[in-house]
């Protein structure tokens, strides 16, 4: 005995239900009682194969044909829906792109302050028209030391204070001098200025390394390098640039700046530059009088600088006779440190969330002379 089978439903009326369905959702169960596996039609057409075999191929066309309308007009709702669909959305997520960004959630993440401090540098040396450079942390001897006039004896180049790989095999049967990972970003003058031509003028930021290891040293630290070639470039232009450098860095035009001789073997002369700066409650804040001038305040060194050495154009492939200028080099973690108020430069590189929630940066805070060169106010203020 079989089930008496459920009656199709009427195609007319059936249609208008499908061209009515208000949602996709709607759709799709209508789609599942019409033609779903236990629909009436399913049923219908399972049935196809009792039929006496004179019936069968008639009922199978017309049972068929209804199922290709209805799946048509199932097929023509529901793109018919899914643009309103479409269209509703992209007119309840409009966005008025000439709004200010939002905060959240975009404010996720906090830049590192030896990077904020790295851009803040290249902002104030880009207006002052200087380009930027790069060379590898792993060196040769010959940019890293030789080029740059540095005496054999010299102690940089011992192996306690500068990491060297293994030595190198020089391909003819000897040993050639070994690579090293370069100390400062000194090389980098050597490297820019054999690959362009004079006048010059870029500084080069970059990481460097050294056998050092206390509460203000790591074995891999940042520096930025500064170098000018022209033809009448001299020590007052040097004094201007750094000075102007520091103000603006320190946001302070209050910042003085002390020249002492020194030696370095890639200047001649060579100088450091002390900065003044004055003690606050424990912290130190750069600018004020320095040291000797009645304010009460310190000097503290801060970068070496002279003009450069007529062995280092030389050896860079310039006619020191025509071309000469001056270069500097200093420390961006220290003055990041000094600026941001960190005490243990260890820390900047624990890796700890905490620690650059607190010391770090909005991702979208992006540094200008005009518009501001660091976000100076407290954390949850300062963007
Ligand atoms: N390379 C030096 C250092 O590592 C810094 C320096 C001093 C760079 C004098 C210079 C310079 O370009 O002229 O401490």
């Amino acid at each position: 005995m079989t089930t008496p089978l459920p009656p199709l439903p009427p195609m007319e009326e059936t249609l208008r239900r499908v061209k009515e369905a208000r949602s996709l959702t709607a759709l799709e169960a209508l789609r599942v009682s019409l033609l779903g596996r236990k629909s009436a039609m399913a049923a219908h057409l399972r049935l196809i194969g009792r039929l006496p075999p004179k019936d069968r191929a008639a009922r199978g066309t017309s049972l068929n044909e209804s199922r290709q309308t209805l799946t048509e007009a199932l097929e023509t709702r529901k793109s018919v829906l899914t643009k309103e669909a479409r269209e509703k959305t992209l007119v309840q997520n409009a966005a008025d792109i000439t709004l200010p960004v939002a905060q959240p959630p975009f404010a996720f993440g906090r830049l590192h302050p030896i990077a904020q401090a790295w851009d803040e540098m290249v902002e104030i040396f880009a207006t002052l028209g200087f380009s930027l450079e790069e060379g590898p942390e792993i060196e040769t001897e010959e940019h890293n030391f030789t080029a740059l006039n540095t005496p054999e004896e010299h102690p940089a180049r011992d192996p306690s204070d500068t990491f060297y790989f293994p030595s190198r095999k020089d391909g003819k049967g000897g040993s050639a001098p070994p690579h090293l990972l370069r100390c400062h970003t000194s090389p980098v003058q050597i490297r820019a200025m054999r690959a362009g031509a004079p006048p010059f003028r870029f500084i080069a930021p970059g990481r460097v390394y050294r056998r050092d290891s206390d509460q203000t040293h790591t074995p891999m630290f940042h520096q930025i390098e500064g170098l000018v070639i022209d033809r009448d470039c001299h020590l007052g232009h040097l004094k201007w640039v750094l000075t102007h450098f520091l103000r603006a860095f320190f946001e302070n035009d209050a910042v003085e700046i002390r020249f002492r001789p020194h030696h370095f073997p890639f200047t001649e002369p060579s100088l450091e530059a002390d900065m003044s700066y004055r003690r606050e409650g424990g912290r130190i804040i750069a600018g004020g009088g320095g040291g000797g001038g009645g304010g009460g305040g310190e000097w503290m060194e801060i970068l070496g600088c002279g003009m450069v050495h007529p062995h280092v154009l030389e050896a860079s492939g310039l006619d020191a006779r025509e071309w000469q200028g001056f270069a500097f080099g200093t420390g961006i973690d220290r003055l990041a440190m000094l600026k941001y108020g960190i005490p243990d430069l260890r820390q900047c590189f624990d890796a700890n969330l905490d620690w650059l929630d607190f010391y770090g940066v909005s991702p979208l805070f992006a540094p200008s002379l005009s518009g501001g060169l660091s976000p100076k106010t407290p954390k949850g203020e300062r963007g």
